[in-house]
Parts: C-alpha cells; sequence; structure tokens
C-alpha cells in the first residue's frame, strides 16, 4: 500500500512537472513551493462535467473577481474559490469554477480547472484560451505587486509546460465581452505586458448583437 501510495504520488507529480526533489523539498515549505496551490487544498467540490482544452492555447484572458475582494492568505483565498466555485455551479449552473485559475493577493495561484480541462470564463474564447481571474476588485486598485508577478510566473510556467502558445495573445475580458471586467486599473496595467494583444477589441471582435465572433482563430 505504501509503495503504491508512492507510485501514485510520483504519476502525480509528474503529471503536475513537480520534481520528485522538490516533493521532497516541501516537507519544509510545503505551499511556497508548489507552482499553485491544488483544487483539494482549497477543498473544491469536484466538477459535475469535464471536456478536455486542446492546447497549446493561443489565447490568455485576464479577469478580476469583483466579488469576492481581495484575499490575503491561503484560508481567505480559499475561501474565495470555494464561493467563486459555489456561485459558478450552483447559480450560473456551469459544471465548476469557470477560470482555469484564480491568483490571489497572498501571491499564490489556485488551480480553477487548470491547464487541460475546458473553462468557462470567456463566451466564444474558452476553447482558445487559459482564464486567469486575479482575485479583487481592481477597477480603482491595482493589485499588489507579487500577485502581479505570480500571475506572469504561472503565464509563463503554461508556456514552459506547453499549455499555452509561446507566441500566445493577453487580453483583457472586456476585450471579448461586454464586461468592465478586469477593472480599469488592472486593464491599464496589463496593457504594458510584452503578450498584450491591443487590437482586439469588441468592435473588431463582435459583430451586432455581440454574440457572432468574427475573429477566426489560428493555431
Ligand atoms: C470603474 O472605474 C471607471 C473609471 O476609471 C468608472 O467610470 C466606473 O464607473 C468604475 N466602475 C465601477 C463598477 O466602479
Ligand atoms: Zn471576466
Amino acid at each position: 500500500m505504501l509503495l503504491f501510495t508512492s507510485i501514485t504520488l510520483a504519476i502525480a507529480g509528474h503529471l503536475h512537472a513537480i520534481p520528485t526533489t522538490m516533493s521532497q523539498h516541501s516537507q519544509e515549505n510545503p505551499i511556497e513551493d508548489s507552482i499553485y496551490v491544488k483544487r483539494q487544498e482549497w477543498h473544491a467540490r469536484p466538477p459535475l462535467e469535464t471536456k478536455p482544452l486542446s492546447t497549446p492555447v493561443p489565447y490568455v484572458v485576464i479577469h478580476h473577481s469583483y466579488i469576492p475582494p481581495a484575499c490575503k492568505n491561503l484560508v481567505e483565498c480559499s475561501y474565495a474559490m470555494r464561493a467563486m466555485q459555489s456561485m459558478h455551479i450552483d447559480q450560473n449552473k456551469w459544471w465548476d469554477i469557470g477560470y482555469n485559475f484564480a491568483v490571489g493577493s497572498d501571491g499564490k495561484a489556485y488551480e480553477g480547472r487548470g491547464f487541460t480541462i475546458l473553462g468557462a470564463h470567456a463566451k466564444h474564447f474558452n476553447t482558445h484560451s487559459i482564464g486567469i481571474c486575479l482575485i479583487g476588485n481592481w477597477n480603482d486598485t491595482l493589485p499588489p505587486s507579487h500577485q502581479l508577478e505570480k500571475t506572469k510566473a504561472l503565464i509563463q510556467y503554461g508556456v514552459d509546460q506547453g499549455f499555452i502558445r509561446e507566441d500566445y495573445k493577453l487580453v483583457g475580458h472586456r476585450q471579448v465581452r461586454p464586461t468592465e471586467c478586469p477593472g480599469q486599473t488592472l486593464y491599464d496595467h496589463i496593457s504594458t505586458w510584452p503578450h498584450f494583444d491591443g487590437t482586439l477589441d469588441l468592435a473588431t471582435n463582435f459583430v451586432e448583437d455581440e454574440v457572432k465572433p468574427k475573429l477566426i482563430f489560428s493555431h
């Protein structure tokens, strides 16, 4: 049984691309060493259903949560994750929390649907993107720098692991749907990031009723 558990852990570690040395090292610092906080760590409900996401994706879509507000530690951020998941499942009738990932003001990333499962965060873009939510309302204030840095590191990790295209384009939710998300201040900030695609906006992406995407995705 112990052997089986070790093998299972080794396989799980491999899937998440965590070197075995890191698993041993994680005895000292279990949370800081992980790339992101896993679903079981924030006590996620199981998804009702899943569909695989075809990777590498050409887009990363940035969101803010607006509600719940910014969270500053593992307990608060885990609570925020569960609140968003419940809202998305019970009210929106989605299969799971919509985002692929979220990032807290504690500087940690939280696993939503992950890199390999289709998200529900930006209609018409879900099949071609990873959706990352910066937990909090970032209309009037900028997230703390470690929240922004963790977001960049998570994207780079996704590129390194082959889930996100190297020449990916970064957009804010408002560029693909009529919404204020990810908030004016955060949107202004991400528009300075190297992969930001300022050419994409609602006018070019949608016709009339804003439900027909004009954009042709290229792989
Ligand atoms: C967000 O900020 C803009 C101005 O920067 C303002 O016009 C808008 O009303 C704000 N939205 C909310 C929901 O506070
Ligand atoms: Zn959004």
